[in-house]
C-alpha cells in the first residue's frame, strides 16, 4: 500500500488500542514508564526482569521480524537494572540485556538491531557457568547508536557521540566523536561550533505535538471511506 487508506476514525481506534496495550501490558513490566510513550506495534516489544525504568516521550518500535527486547537477568531475582532516560528512540530488533547495570541518558537514539550488554553471560573456560565478569555500561545524553552496532560490557560512551553502523564498541568512547569499525575507533570529531538539536527539543511540548499529529491525520485521512479501505485490504491496486 502506497498510502494510508484508513478512515480517520479507524486510525483513531487503532491508536487508542495501541496506547491501551502499552499501558495495560508494558507499563506494569517497568518500575517506571514516563508519560507520552509512543510504542509502535507494542505486541512486538518485550520488557522483562526487575528494575527497568524508561523516561518520558520514549518512542519504541516493534516489528514482527525485529522484536525489541529490554531485559534484566541479574544474579538473583531482584538485582540488575536498566535505566533509559527521557526522549529515547529505540528501533526494531534492538536488544538491551543487563546482568548488572545499563544506564542510558536522555535523547539517545538506537537504530535497527542495536545490541547493548554489560556481560558476556558465559564463563570462558566453563561455558555452562554464568560469567561473573559484569561491568556497567553508561551511555550519555544524545548518543546515536547506528544500525546493528554492538556495545559491550564496561563501556561508557560520552555525550553526543555517534557509533557508526555495524561498529563493535569494546572500549570507552569520549564525548562528541564518531567511532566506527570492529573494534570501534574514533574516525571523526564533531564540530563544537555547530549547535546540536536533540530529541528533547523535538518533544519540548509533547501535548502540542499530539494535537499537531492528530490534525495532520484528520487532514490526510478524512476523505477515506470505510468500504474503499476494506476493498484495499482484500484487493489492493497500484493506486492504493
Ligand atoms: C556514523 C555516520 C553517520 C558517519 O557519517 P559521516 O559523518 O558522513 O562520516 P564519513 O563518511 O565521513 O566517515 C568517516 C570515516 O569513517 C569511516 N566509516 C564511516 N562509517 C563507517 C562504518 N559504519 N564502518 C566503518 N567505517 C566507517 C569512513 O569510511 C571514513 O573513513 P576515512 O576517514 O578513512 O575515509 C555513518 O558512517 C553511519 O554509520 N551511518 C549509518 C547511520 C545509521 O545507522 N542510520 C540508521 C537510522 S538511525
Amino acid at each position: 500500500m502506497r498510502q494510508d487508506r484508513r478512515p480517520y476514525w479507524v486510525k483513531k481506534i487503532y491508536l487508542r488500542f495501541r496506547s491501551w496495550y502499552t499501558q495495560h501490558f508494558l507499563k506494569p513490566a517497568c518500575d517506571y514508564l514516563g508519560d507520552y510513550p509512543t510504542f509502535m506495534k507494542p505486541w512486538y516489544i518485550s520488557i522483562s526482569g526487575p528494575n527497568i525504568e524508561i523516561g518520558r516521550c520514549a518512542t519504541i518500535v516493534g516489528e514482527p521480524d525485529g522484536r525489541v527486547k529490554i531485559g534484566v537477568w541479574g544474579a538473583d531475582e531482584t538485582s540488575g537494572r536498566i535505566k533509559i532516560g527521557d526522549y529515547a528512540m529505540i528501533s526494531p530488533g534492538t536488544r538491551i540485556s543487563a546482568a548488572n547495570e545499563i544506564i542510558i541518558g536522555d535523547s539517545v537514539m538506537m537504530a535497527n538491531g542495536v545490541y547493548i550488554t554489560d556481560s558476556d553471560w558465559h564463563e570462558l573456560y566453563d561455558r555452562g557457568r554464568r560469567s561473573d565478569k559484569v561491568t556497567p555500561v553508561h551511555i550519555a545524553n544524545n548518543v546515536w547508536l547506528g544500525d546493528h552496532c554492538t556495545v559491550l560490557k564496561g563501556v561508557s560512551i560520552g555525550e553526543n557521540s555517534v557509533v557508526a553502523a555495524g561498529a563493535v564498541v569494546s572500549k570507552d568512547v569520549p564525548a562528541n566523536v564518531i567511532v566506527a569499525g570492529n573494534p570501534a575507533v574514533v574516525v571523526k570529531a564533531l564540530d563544537p561550533e555547530i549547535e546540536m538539536k536533540t530529541r528533547a527539543d523535538f518533544f519540548a511540548d509533547p501535548a502540542g505535538l499530539e494535537v499537531f499529529f492528530d490534525g495532520v491525520d484528520k487532514m490526510v485521512l478524512q476523505e477515506n471511506g470505510f468500504l474503499n479501505w476494506l476493498r484495499t485490504l482484500i484487493k489492493p491496486n497500484c493506486t492504493d
